[in-house]
């Protein structure tokens, strides 16, 4: 009879502590009111959480964009409408924001608004256009824990896996260039008359900034007529006395990133800079598998195709000679591939224009339990400062 009764007791005991647990579990992590409660959810290997469906109060149409990138004005969106959605840096709108956008630049204890302010129908944007290795080496920014502990719902970077895709390319270029098809081949190459350019600022700040400077010595060296400019060969002002033929010569480009295999990260020196301006892009950076992904089929030749730097020299002279050859890159504007229209669809929206439609229609609420985990886990390539990483 006592055996009996202390087992009642026991169990009694137990299902009390179950029903307790899923009691605070159910109000208080679903309710959700501050981050700290979710701590414990750290243990999960998923990046972000999914909290539970929430419906958007669509009458905050408001993206207020913390600050400008670095805080310098002309950097940045500019305001006003993004397609539904008013884009504002100005900060007394923070109630009516769907949004809040804080580029990794901005952080500030002082002037967030967590202290103050948080609702839990409202967005709290991360962005960055800079490869995590410029962040850390370039700024010296080592973590964002600032940005940790749930704090940040939504990601928006260059990265396909980001929450909110924003890539370097915004429609201004690929759209726009299928549109025009063939005429705009035959325009551009009647004035190509030289081979490769490359204008580069940064020589030495990064890895990836001495791999590519070490590259394209090797590749001059092999006897490949690159004409180099920027900070880096002191002749910055040479650049901008080339007269518009000039510019519009070079049949190459050398897209070659300050960083090595982060990923996706491809920028304005593949889109504008190449493939807008009429010149095949040479990329050096990001891999080849992320390149496809996020670029025209045949659109571009990739460093890591050839074995060494002599060798690709030798097959850009081939194609320097042969016009048939060297034409064939520009086959996906005539006759674009499902891949490369499906490509130029997501490329309609700029990264700001899909933030406003994916808040004003996305029903998942959710958050990152750490956006430097996000952001710095990446492999060693990208994100060491040591020369001789292996892949
Ligand atoms: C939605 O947001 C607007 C503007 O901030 C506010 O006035 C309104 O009360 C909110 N509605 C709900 C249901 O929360
Ligand atoms: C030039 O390129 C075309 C197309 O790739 C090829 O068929 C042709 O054989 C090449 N000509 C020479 C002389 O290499
Ligand atoms: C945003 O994150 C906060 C903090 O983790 C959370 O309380 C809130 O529910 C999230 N909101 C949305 C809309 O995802």
């Amino acid at each position: 009879m006592q055996l009996f009764t202390k087992w009642t007791v026991f169990v009694i005991f137990i299902l009390s502590a179950i029903v307790t647990t899923v009691y605070i579990y159910s109000t208080e992590v679903w309710k959700n009111t501050t981050a700290l409660k979710f701590r414990f959810f750290r243990r999960t290997s998923s990046s972000k959480m999914k909290l539970t469906n929430f419906i958007a109060n669509t009458s905050r149409t408001y993206i207020l964009f913390w600050d400008h990138p670095w805080s310098v004005p002309t950097e940045g969106i500019s305001e006003g409408n993004l397609g539904g959605c008013m884009g504002t840096y100005d900060r007394s709108k923070l109630p009516d924001a769907g949004a809040v956008v804080f580029h990794y630049s901005n952080l500030d204890r002082e002037s967030m608004p967590w202290k103050h302010y948080r609702d839990p129908d409202q967005i709290f944007v991360f962005s960055s256009h800079e490869s995590p290795s410029y962040v850390i080496h370039g700024e010296h920014r080592h973590s964002m824990t600032k940005f940790d502990d749930h704090f940040i719902n939504w990601t928006m970077t260059y990265r396909t896996d980001s929450d909110v895709f924003a890539p370097y390319e915004q429609s201004k270029v690929m759209n726009k260039i299928i549109d025009e098809g063939g005429k705009w081949i035959d325009s551009k190459l009647a004035k190509k008359k030289k081979v490769a350019l490359w204008v580069v600022s940064n020589c030495a700040l990064l890895r990836g900034s001495k791999m590519r400077m070490k590259y394209t010595d090797a590749l001059v060296e092999a006897g490949l007529p690159v004409d180099r400019f920027g900070g880096c060969f002191n002749n910055k002002d040479d650049f901008k006395e080339l007269s518009a033929d000039d510019m519009e010569a070079y049949k190459f480009y050398l897209a070659f990133e300050n960083a090595q295999y982060c990923k996706d990260y491809m920028t304005e020196k593949f889109w504008h800079n190449s493939i807008g301006a009429g010149r095949v892009p040479v990329v050096w950076g990001p891999s080849k598998k992320d390149v496809e992904k996020l670029a025209p089929t045949g659109s571009f030749i990739h460093t890591d195709d050839f074995k060494t730097p002599a060798d690709l020299a030798k097959y850009l002279l081939y194609l320097d000679s042969n016009y048939t050859a060297y034409r064939e890159y520009f086959n996906w504007i005539e006759d674009p591939d499902e891949e490369t229209l499906e490509l130029a669809k997501t490329y309609k929206l700029t990264g700001a224009y899909r933030l406003c439609k994916m808040m004003l229609s996305n029903r998942v609420r959710q958050s990152h339990p750490s956006v430097s985990d996000f952001f710095y886990n990446e492999n060693k390539n990208c994100i060491s400062s040591q020369e001789n990483v292996i892949k």
